[in-house]
């Protein structure tokens, strides 16, 4: 039975296959329909604010018994350098002005502190968190299992999975390079960690003993199996779950996952300051010879954040950070339920046939 894993038996799940986090896209009924259909539903709360986080996981829990996942960027805050944000305010006012924004104000505080996020986990105790951008240290994973919290870790390289082994995660998430949005690396430089799901999942399978869970352009059963086959204990699913009504992306994001081809798909620096992949418009253009020049996340993150939300009540896609992995055109607006029990059909046809080619050779 492919339901049987490592991954799906130390989460007490029905199927190996997670919903991803996906901060500002997923929601609580989401993640808990997911949950509910025997899945592992997530909700990324890395820009939340503790009383957010309470709220927000108690929302999933007025919907489900099951369990479900929640999950943090471990940042430190860079160092502001005020003339590069004054600089880079200047080259963001001419698309504030076409969506009728007035001038720029820097923003006072750039992301929510995370060792009060950290400390919400705590209290709150969901039954997994995972992790990505970034490290724990032993101390804080130590924290987090005597909670009955299991731990994930993101890794795009095998050193990063050998480092969320040796800190005490339960489970690493192998990151292919296919994936929609943020790169979670933290070791090694953004280029060179760009592995593809096919690439890396077995190289991190073969180095590390707990259970991978493979993430990076699986949409359906197909890419379920495939990752099964290379020795992942499950599957981590953002892009295909995205298409779902429960998500809550906007109309013109929605519409653009839906159209995108596989080649319309690009890795950008431009809207966050860190490495992500979204469908190509005409923000990603025009910042495209200037995106190493840009601040660091979280800073122009928060620089751009006004800019999408304006793109995003005027249904202007061009502006808007459309996150999505290459497999994008594969997405099914479907109902997650639906989606979930389409995905275990598919990979056991997928399984199935695998077996039958076997035993007629
Ligand atoms: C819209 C979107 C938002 C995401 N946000 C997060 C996040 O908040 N935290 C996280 O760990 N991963 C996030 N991811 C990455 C996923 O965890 C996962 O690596 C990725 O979705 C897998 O590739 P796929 O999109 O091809 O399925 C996000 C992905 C998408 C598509």
């Amino acid at each position: 039975m492919f339901s049987s894993t490592a991954v799906s038996e130390r989460i007490g799940i029905s199927y190996p296959i997670i919903q991803a986090p996906m901060a500002g896209a997923d929601t609580p009924e989401l993640a808990a329909t997911v949950s509910n259909a025997g899945g592992l539903g997530s909700l990324g709360l890395a820009r939340s604010s503790p009383e957010a986080m309470r709220k927000a996981i108690a929302e999933v829990r007025a919907r489900t018994s099951k369990p479900f996942n929640i999950n943090l960027f471990v940042i430190e805050l860079p160092h502001a350098d005020h003339d590069h944000i004054a600089r880079t305010m200047k080259l963001l006012q001419p698309i504030r002005n076409e969506l009728g924004l007035p001038p720029a104000v820097a923003p006072s505080n750039y992301a929510d502190d995370f060792s009060a996020q950290f400390e919400t986990l705590l209290e709150t105790k969901p039954p997994v968190a995972s992790f990505t951008f970034g490290i724990l240290n032993r101390a804080q994973i130590s924290a987090l299992r005597e909670r009955g919290i299991l731990v994930i870790g993101t890794a795009t390289t095998v050193a990063e999975a050998r480092a969320w082994e040796s800190a005490g995660a339960d489970m690493v998430c192998a990151q292919g390079s296919e994936a929609g949005a943020h790169r979670g690396t933290f070791l090694a430089d953004f280029e060179s960690s760009m592995i593809g799901t096919m690439a890396l999942v077995p190289q991190v399978v073969d180095a590390v003993r707990v259970p991978v869970i493979a993430a990076g352009g699986i949409m359906d059963g197909r890419g379920i199996a495939a990752a099964l086959m290379l020795g992942a204990a499950g599957v981590q699913m953002g892009t295909a779950f995205l298409a779902c009504p429960e998500s809550g992306i906007s109309a013109a994001w929605r519409d653009s996952l839906l159209h995108a081809r596989d080649d319309q798909t690009r890795v950008t620096r431009a809207f966050s300051g860190r490495p992500a992949r979204g469908v190509i418009n005409d923000f990603m253009e025009r910042f495209r010879e200037l995106e190493h020049d840009l601040p660091p996340y979280p800073i122009q993150n928060s620089l751009t954040t006004p800019i999408r939300q304006a793109a995003a009540k005027a249904n202007r896609p061009e502006f808007l950070s459309l996150w999505a992995g290459q497999g994008a055109s594969m997405a099914r607006a479907m109902p997650a339920a639906d989606l979930v029990v389409s995905l275990v059909q598919e990979t056991k046809a997928a399984l199935s046939s695998a077996a039958r080619s076997a035993a007629a050779d």
